[in-house]
């Protein structure tokens, strides 16, 4: 029998992942100088979700992206491992950002890795408390703004403009570079694009960020099809959709309560240019689709993820998807992005998965309560 003495002998040749910024570097605002600065982030799963597709869009052929598993468990690590390398590549010594939770997450780790000082704005009591947590203990300087996520923005820019303090907010345009390669991974995963990209949209940098990397690779000729971007807002904090600025936005989904989206004419583009569109669903239905998709596919994302998982579902009683599917030929491909981990917002999920059944410890009490 052969004895395996040292551990390079369990290991294979499998091609190791050392982040986005090493996997898609051609694409990527990089040298061979640059100082890279990574969790090793991206290279997240595009599952399969057949159960949950069952229950709210029978018509398609569902994918959720789970970006829950980046490092600090949102799609904020794809920006973030390029702006901060850039910053730190530029000698910053300070940087900035105004945040609805997950922005200021995973700057304040990103910049911990780095050596640089970090300040985020964040509302007062309206950002969920995982978020704050990150933040706090991994050493940003938090500032609670008495307001909303759009005057801590609109601070942030002008300290950025007027001061030596590097903004890592999605108006910085390296966050976008990095975000793109989320469509780089499911093109590559799938082999093709989706037929419908659907995304939750708050500041919309990140419907922004896919268009370009869906067109980029098109245009290298990677993928033969564009998908139809699909976004979806919080009915009380639907700018795009109303067509005009909120000013006090609401919702349960805090990470996009924004009513002055930055990047909303970038997010229009992209919805006209692939024929899309960009619609809102309530929050009653936000709470429905994030249960729905915990229960029926094993992903928990926090509520904002489950509005456009919420807006399949109002697409498909429409029969949105059936005349795609008859179009098509066969089912429609639709990727959903499951932005930020359901554990960044405990306090939602409790409140929507109800009380556990408390039992005597013997195994007829258990066997009782299961039915059995
Ligand atoms: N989903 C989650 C979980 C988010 O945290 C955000 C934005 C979005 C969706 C919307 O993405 O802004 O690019 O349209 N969060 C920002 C933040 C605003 O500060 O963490 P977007």
């Amino acid at each position: 029998m052969e004895v395996l003495t040292h551990n390079s002998q369990l290991t294979t040749n499998t091609p190791v992942w050392r982040g986005l910024i090493h996997h898609y570097r051609r694409y990527l605002s990089v040298t061979d100088s640059t100082p890279v600065v990574t969790l090793h982030e991206g290279n997240t799963p595009l599952i399969h979700a057949p159960r949950l597709a069952e229950v709210i869009a029978p018509d398609v052929e569902l994918y959720l992206k789970f970006e829950g598993a980046n490092p600090t468990g949102s799609f904020k690590d794809r920006g973030m491992t390029m702006a901060v390398t850039k910053a730190h590549e530029a000698g910053a010594k300070v940087a900035i950002c105004a945040s609805t939770g997950n922005t200021s997450a995973s700057a304040a780790a990103y910049c911990a890795l780095a050596g640089i000082r970090c300040v985020v704005l964040l509302p007062q009591n309206a950002i969920a408390l995982g978020k704050l947590a990150q933040a706090l203990i991994q050493g940003a300087e938090v500032l609670a703004i008495e307001g909303n996520f759009d005057d801590a923005l609109r601070i942030v820019l002008e300290l950025s403009k007027t001061h030596p303090i590097s903004l890592l907010n999605s108006l910085n345009p390296y966050r976008l570079e990095g975000q793109k390669t989320g469509a780089f991974e499911i093109c590559d995963y799938l082999g093709h694009a989706p037929d419908f990209h659907a995304i939750p949209v708050g500041n919309a940098g990140n419907i922004t960020a896919y268009w370009q990397g869906y067109k980029e690779y098109h245009g290298e000729g990677r993928i033969d099809t564009l998908p139809k971007m699909i976004g979806f807002q919080a009915a009380g904090a639907a700018p795009l959709v109303l067509g005009h600025g909120v000013d006090k936005p609401e919702t349960v989904a805090t990470a996009i309560r924004i009513g002055h989206p930055a990047r909303g004419d970038e997010a229009l583009a992209a919805r006209d240019e692939s024929g899309g569109l960009i619609d809102c669903v309530s929050d009653e239905e936000i709470l429905r689709a994030q249960k729905q998709a915990a229960a029926l596919s094993g992903v928990f994302g926090e509520p904002a993820c489950a509005a456009p998982l919420a807006g399949l579902a109002k697409l498909s009683s429409s029969k949105y998807f059936a005349r795609a599917r008859e179009e098509l030929g066969r089912k429609p491909v639709v990727v959903s992005i499951v932005t930020g981990h359901g554990l960044k917002d405990p306090n939602i999920a409790i409140q929507s998965g109800g009380e556990p059944t408390v039992v005597a410890a013997n195994n007829a009490a258990v066997l009782r309560a299961i039915g059995f």
